[in-house]
């Protein structure tokens, strides 16, 4: 039975610090605010958004959400970018994606000051990451790396394989697992006998999108697993990209849906936002 890795343990940890830092800069009069753009009224969009204006208030940041109605069209929402741009109390700007078929959320992301984009979603930031000199951290990736990190588990020589190649997870996830010098293989919908890939991980990394996808006959015993998904089962009941129940007897470690990776994500989203803070303040 494997160790159950608490992504709300960790990320608690994570805000709590956070939180101890912007209070001293508080004492110092300085605010930080991350405005939080959303496009249309997706549900799960919604939730995320909601969550991440929850832990502002948590941590002591000032947000600013800008809910603009579906029929918004790309050079008003680009404008608002720009115009957020270029406000000084505007630390961070992030747009909750997907975006409504009408935008291209490509010329969206690139329109975000660098300095500001705090989801490292960028071409600029993708780059920096890309050669190991970054500001900004993917969010959900970075917060895989810190629970492994919390939890002792050492990635060098490891046998690291992803699940997914999107840009927002899987490629900048194989990235940083790479920094750590594992050793690492993207795998995704068109790779061939995808088994024969999973069964040789050490730390497998599930982010397809599937519920309940990767299944017990998948996994190495004693594998750490790391689920990246966020579905609803047949019941409409949330899971992972994992097949916990029976994957959790076979694996070492085991993130679980919810309370794993998800919290994760938007404490690195606060991190990112500090960071900002202070490479404006530069
Ligand atoms: N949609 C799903 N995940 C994310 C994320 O991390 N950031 C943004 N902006 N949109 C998302």
């Amino acid at each position: 039975m494997a160790q159950i890795i608490d992504g709300k343990l960790v990320s608690q940890n994570v805000k709590d610090r956070i939180r101890d830092e912007v209070a001293a800069l508080k004492e110092q009069g300085k605010e930080i605010t991350l405005a939080v753009i959303i496009v249309g009224d997706d549900p799960a969009s919604r939730v995320y958004v909601n969550n991440k204006k929850k832990a502002c208030e948590y941590v002591g940041f000032r947000s600013l959400e800008y809910a603009l109605p579906v029929e918004t069209t790309q050079e008003e929402l680009i404008a608002l970018v720009q115009e957020l741009n270029e406000r000084e109390d505007v630390n961070g700007i992030l747009c909750q994606l997907p975006v409504p078929k009408h935008i291209d959320d490509k010329a969206v992301i690139a329109a975000i000051s660098v300095k500001k984009d705090v989801d490292a979603f960028s071409s600029y930031n993708v780059g920096q990451i890309m050669i190991g000199d970054y500001d900004f951290l993917p969010c959900t990736p970075a917060g895989v790396m810190e629970m492994l990190h919390y939890y002792d588990i050492a990635v060098e020589g490891k046998n690291c394989v992803v699940i997914g190649r999107s840009n927002i997870v899987g490629k900048p996830m194989a990235m940083l697992l790479l920094h750590e010098n594992g050793t690492v293989t993207i795998t995704h919908s068109r790779t061939k006998d995808l088994t024969s890939y999973t069964k040789e991980a050490d730390i497998l990394v599930a982010a397809v999108g599937r519920a309940k996808f990767v299944t017990a006959d998948m996994v190495k015993d004693g594998a750490v697993v790391i689920d990246v998904g966020m579905n609803r089962d047949e019941n409409g009941k949330l899971c992972g990209d994992v097949d916990f129940d029976c994957v959790k007897e076979k694996c070492s470690y085991i993130t679980p849906v919810p309370g794993g990776v998800g919290p994760m994500t938007i404490a690195m989203l606060m991190q990112n936002t500090l960071k900002a803070f202070y490479l404006q303040e530069k």
